[in-house]
């Protein structure tokens, strides 16, 4: 019987890379989302994908009520949890909105867990609870720092919410997973990132003027510590990260953890500049990008890239696949937006 894993979040862009990659492991899946910043559309391509359509109900977490007319419906051997806010703009204008949907969300599934004897959860976190590094690389050990935004703040909160409640006994287990820059589109350009609105991150920015939809990508300050101005990032690719969210799974399944509450840090180990991105952009796209440079946005960091070790070793994770080439998948899922007519 395959074991049957929930997704929330699932329809959004880490979340449905991952759903393919849970399925094509063996995983039955099931989704929950409530379609706040993703389209039911994205079925469509992980079916294309994978052949399998996962289950999807259009649920809030925050909805009480209907997760336990879920759970009521089916046993869940593990969660992924990606649901929430995660525009770290948008959180210093909505805080109430992001500390409301990103902790409620998170406690009432953990709440939920132990009657229905989930064994544990994956929990997207993010390495923006870092706050600006002493030094890189980053490992699982540097200090947290004060939240740059509301939403880096809900992402710190989340862990402790979920060490708090381990802590008191409860008998699930997590692995935390801090997110480093995330890029890029299934080879297949079936499923993608695919922001609604004006793109808050930077590389679908860059994509969409790359085919015209912008008129001229802004880059946020070129006067920082760094060898050519710009921020450094670690920029990982989605496919990579969404493989990790595998074998955490698996390692929770299987009684692998070596404590209840463990965390990693997925990255390449390799920082990169904004600058250096968008030269590898014109590389793979064969044209020039129009951007310009403007002022510094309010909460950036300097610069930040992992320390991957600790997952390459003991989650058994590495990430194989080059920027260049996420770029260039980055580029071609944007190109198929244009012939579909989706942007
Ligand atoms: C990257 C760099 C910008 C847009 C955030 C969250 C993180 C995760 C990813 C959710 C920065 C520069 C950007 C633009 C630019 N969120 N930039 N022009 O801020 O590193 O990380 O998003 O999972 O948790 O903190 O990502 O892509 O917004 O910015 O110059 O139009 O690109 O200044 O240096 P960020 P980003």
């Amino acid at each position: 019987m395959a074991k049957k894993i929930l997704v929330t979040g699932g329809t959004g862009y880490i979340g449905s890379h991952t759903v393919v990659e849970l399925q094509q492991a063996g995983y039955e899946v099931v989704i929950i989302d409530n379609l706040s910043n993703s389209n039911a559309d994205v079925l469509e391509g992980i079916t294309r994908i994978t052949g399998k359509r996962p289950l999807f109900d259009k649920l809030d977490c925050k909805d009480m009520d209907a997760l336990k007319a879920l759970f009521r419906k089916h046993h869940f051997d593990g969660i992924i949890h990606f649901a929430a806010s995660k525009a770290v703009g948008e959180s210093v204008q909505k805080p109430l909105l992001y500390y409301r949907n990103n902790l409620v969300s998170l406690i009432n599934l953990l709440e939920l867990m132990p009657e229905h004897n989930v064994k544990g959860m994956v929990f997207s976190s993010s390495c923006t609870v870092y706050g600006e590094p002493d030094s890189n690389p980053i490992d699982e050990n540097a200090p947290i720092k004060p939240a740059a935004s509301p939403y880096g703040n809900t992402k710190q909160i989340n862990e402790e919410i979920i060490r708090d409640f381990i802590h008191s006994g409860a008998p699930v287990m997590s692995i935390i997973l801090r997110y480093f820059n995330p890029i890029g589109a299934h080879p297949s350009a079936e499923i993608g990132e695919l922001p609604l609105g004006v793109p808050q991150n930077l590389v679908p920015y860059i994509t969409q003027t790359g085919i015209g939809i912008r008129e001229q990508l802004s880059v946020f300050g070129n006067d920082y510590n760094t060898p050519d101005g710009s921020c450094i990032r670690d920029f990982i690719n989605v496919v990579d990260l969404a493989k990790a969210h595998v074998k955490a799974i698996e390692r929770m399944l299987n009684n692998q953890s070596d404590e209840p509450v463990e965390i990693f840090n997925l990255g390449t180990g390799t920082g990169l500049s904004v600058l250096e991105l968008i030269a590898l952009f014109e590389k793979v796209s064969g044209k020039p990008l129009n951007y310009k440079i403007v002022g510094r946005r309010e909460g950036d960091i300097e610069q930040i890239w992992a320390n991957p070790g600790k997952a390459n070793k003991v989650l058994g994770w590495k990430a194989e696949i080059s920027v260049e080439d996420t770029m260039a998948s980055a580029w071609k899922w944007q190109l198929r937006l244009r012939e579909k007519g989706v942007m």
